[in-house]
């Protein structure tokens, strides 16, 4: 099995059957991962031409393999979003279609060198490109205050007993020093709230306490909010009008950021997690419609795709149409 095998793209068909023309046409895949969704669309119209972004230097690896075989239809680029401006400088109105998969790709969490997941034993890393200065999830984990972690596990994990988890890390490292393997890590989280397995996802199967901290220190490590923020307003400058904006999340941080950038809403990064009240939000968005909006409903995985790949449960799709 190679590396690449172990992603499986999620909603593929319907990311094919939204962006398929019988014309050319030319792409940015903005998560290009494992290059699932990329090899979909040039494989779907032979006259269709990708430029694929990747903030993981592997990625980006494997897309130039790619890129060998479709000569001058795929074009490499390592960045991030937030550098969008800078690596299509010339690009404005210039895309029929932009694709964000957000999150992390199965190659970066089955690689316990980094650190993402607490299936594997590997030190506290959680970087999405390893070669970056940006702190990690080791300096997160040990060298924050008990207050600090809290309020990041809270936003970010979005868990209630973002004290108690605080609390406990914070106590093993002032009684036994640093913390410093992703085990360990959820260990000392499991031990802390009594050994309570009893957290369930939506399919109501058990889930590792640790989770949402995983999730937190990830977000915070990589700044993904403030990344998909700023991506999206990028992308938009290089999306032509009439083009299609397609975005698939993970969790409902990355949802409410997406869902409300199609509805037109500007929010400052602090606003990311608050509460803000509806019906404001639904004022500023009459001032700013930029996108069709073409899911009323989003759209998720169906049962077979469940079956197959049981990462897609929490995948949703949203796109919509450049006014
Ligand atoms: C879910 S995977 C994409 C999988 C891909 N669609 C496929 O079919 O193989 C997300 C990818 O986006 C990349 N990524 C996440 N945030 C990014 C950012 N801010 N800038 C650039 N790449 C990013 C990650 O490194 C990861 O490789």
């Amino acid at each position: 099995m190679t590396k690449t095998s172990l992603h499986i793209p999620v909603l593929l068909e319907h990311v094919l059957k939204i962006f398929y023309r019988n014309e050319r046409q030319i792409f940015l895949d903005l998560t290009f991962g494992a290059g699932g969704h990329t090899k979909g669309l040039l494989n779907q119209n032979e006259n269709c031409i990708v430029y694929a972004l990747d903030r993981d230097q592997n990625a980006v690896e494997l897309a130039h393999n790619l890129a060998k075989e479709y000569p001058k239809r795929l074009f490499p680029f390592h960045g991030q979003f937030s550098q969008l401006k800078n690596i299509f400088k010339n690009k404005e109105n210039y895309f029929d279609g932009i694709l964000l998969d957000a999150g992390t790709s199965s190659m970066q969490l089955n690689d316990p060198q980094r650190g993402f997941s607490f299936r594997h034993d590997g030190p506290l890393d959680m970087r999405m490109n390893s070669k970056s200065k940006s702190v990690t999830a080791y300096d997160l984990v040990n060298k924050l205050d008990e207050t600090a972690l809290s309020r990041i596990i809270r936003l970010y994990g979005e868990d209630k007993r973002h004290r108690k988890i605080a609390r406990c890390i914070y106590q093993w490292r002032s009684t036994f020093g640093p913390i410093l393997t992703t085990t360990q890590l959820a260990n000392v989280i499991k031990v802390g709230l009594g050994g309570n397995a009893s957290d369930v996802d939506k399919l109501n199967r058990p889930i590792h306490p640790a989770t949402k901290t995983f999730q937190a220190l990830r977000i915070v490590v990589n700044d993904e909010l403030n990344e998909l923020y700023n991506g999206l307003e990028l992308a938009y400058t290089l999306l032509k009008p009439g083009g299609t904006l397609l975005c698939i999340s993970f969790h409902s941080l990355e949802d409410r950021i997406i869902k409300r950038h199609f509805q037109g809403i500007v929010l400052h990064p602090d606003e990311f997690s608050s509460n803000l009240d509806e019906t404001s939000l639904r004022n500023q968005a009459e001032k700013q419609i930029r996108y069709n909006i073409q899911t009323k409903h989003i759209i998720q995985a169906d049962d077979n795709e469940l079956d197959e790949n049981p990462k897609s449960r929490s995948a949703k799709l949203r796109y919509g149409i450049k006014l």
